[in-house]
């Protein structure tokens, strides 16, 4: 198993290119089973859990190509088997995201319940809810779903709670239903709308994507269409959390700053001088961070996949912020971690005290999940001496080549195979 070493201590400088949002892409990958026409993508991110997608729907009967890097064409001619089995399923929970373009194109579906997940239980009842409202049977026998419907009908549909796969699920089902789709209480997240875009452009019928309400009037059917996926709002403020804890001056391109409010808020807050571009965000940080206190809610709130970033960054503050995480009930396992390397931080519920200390000490650490691993590079980043991060497979799943964006911004990182 790959770990990660990194001596810490340096300041970043440079620039690093921000690549396509995974949240985004695999969602939009998924919408081309919605049509037997081609679907090209750019800006597809290389990771893991892409790849995870791409042999899902390939099982399925779905041409995937990726002529170029970033580039990636997935033709759904026909769908042979409707099926996302325990095994892929359990190793990424967004495949989930197949079951309403399945639903919608073929009249039925067999897909695996994602079961439990390190950062909590994470069921899927409102994806089912909504599917069932549209008309849908769902029965769950040994562990899978299956689902099935003639033809789904547009509903109203209030979500009992915001969910953003579980919105993307819907959307995607939608837009083949008989009839118009309400969505209330529909999640906000601009990963949300970069799919109503994609599937805009293969021919559906979507208002109010961004907002809570989404309204999807139903189409005959989908044609193929061009998108180029968004940049990656997490990695953007990964990196950007890096350098305010490291300190130096980075600058990102190819970002969208305009989905990073609740970061560069923080960010500003901690110390760190900020600008933005069209498509760039540059960070300026010297000396220490003061802490800041934060609360995660769904978007456009405090994102809770930085939020082990951020607690990283409070780690070294002059002073103690509260964080507090409202979304899962698990999302704390990076503070164990964190402790190890000599932060200084207690557990109330779901509120972390993190007060910060003088310095790091490098250690060995483990990764517990992909956004925990994430604030445990950037603690390394600022530790003394070495650092090393085992079960890097959860950075792999969500980062695309983060050694080597980090050691061009002069960091001293590597992957020990
Ligand atoms: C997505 C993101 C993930 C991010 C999360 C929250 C993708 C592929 N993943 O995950 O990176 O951390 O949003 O921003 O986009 N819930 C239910 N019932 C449901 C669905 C969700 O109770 O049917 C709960 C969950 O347990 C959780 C909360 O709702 O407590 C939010 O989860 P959700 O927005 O669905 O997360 P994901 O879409 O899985």
């Amino acid at each position: 198993m790959d770990k990660l070493r990194i001596a810490g201590g340096r300041p970043l400088e440079g620039e690093v290119r921000v690549s396509g949002a995974k949240n985004s892409a695999l969602p939009i990958m998924c919408a081309a089973l919605l049509t037997d026409q081609p679907l090209a993508l750019g800006n597809v991110p290389r990771l893991m859990d892409v790849s995870t997608m791409a042999r899902l729907l390939s099982q399925m009967g779905v041409a995937v190509e990726r002529p170029a890097d970033g580039a990636m064409v997935l033709r759904a001619a026909e769908v042979n088997d409707p099926t996302a089995p325990y095994e892929l399923v359990k190793t990424m929970r967004a495949s989930v995201l197949v079951l309403g373009p399945l639903l919608a194109r073929c009249g039925r579906a067999k897909v695996s319940l994602p079961g439990g997940c390190a950062i909590g239980q994470r069921p899927v009842d409102q994806h089912v809810k909504g599917l069932q409202a549209m008309g849908a049977t769902i029965a769950v026998e040994h562990g899978y779903m299956h689902a099935g419907a003639a033809r789904l009908r547009g509903a109203r549909i209030v979500m009992d709670l915001v969910t953003v796969t579980g919105t993307e699920n819907l959307m995607m089902a939608a837009v083949l239903a008989e009839g118009a789709t309400v969505i209330e209480n529909a999640a906000r997240e601009p990963e949300v709308v970069d799919l109503a875009k994609c599937l805009s452009a293969m021919g559906a019928r979507i208002e109010g994507a961004g907002t809570d309400v989404i309204r999807v009037e139903g189409v005959r059917s989908l044609a193929g269409a061009a998108h180029r996926v968004m940049p990656d709002r997490i990695e953007t403020g990964t990196y950007l959390v890096a350098a305010a804890a490291a300190g130096g001056k980075v600058r990102l391109a190819g970002a969208a700053p305009e989905t990073l409010d609740a970061t560069l808020e923080k960010l500003r807050e901690a110390g760190a001088r900020i600008s933005t571009g069209d498509s760039s965000i540059e960070i300026e940080m010297s000396g220490r961070p003061g802490a800041a206190s934060l609360r995660t809610a769904p978007y456009p709130g405090f994102a809770t996949d930085m939020q082990a970033q951020l607690m990283a960054l409070d780690s070294i503050a002059s002073g103690t912020a509260l964080i507090t995480e409202t979304i899962f009930e698990n999302r704390f396992m990076h503070a164990l971690e964190l402790q190890r390397l000599g932060a200084d931080i207690s557990i109330e519920g779901n509120t972390a005290v993190v007060t910060g200390v003088g310095r790091l000490q490098g250690a060995n650490v483990m990764a517990t999940d992909l956004r925990a691993s994430a604030g445990l590079v950037i603690a390394g980043l600022v530790a003394e001496g070495e650092t090393v991060i085992d079960r890097i497979y959860h950075l792999d799943r969500g980062y695309e080549a983060l050694e080597t964006k980090f050691a061009a911004l002069g960091a001293r990182i590597e992957r020990i195979r």
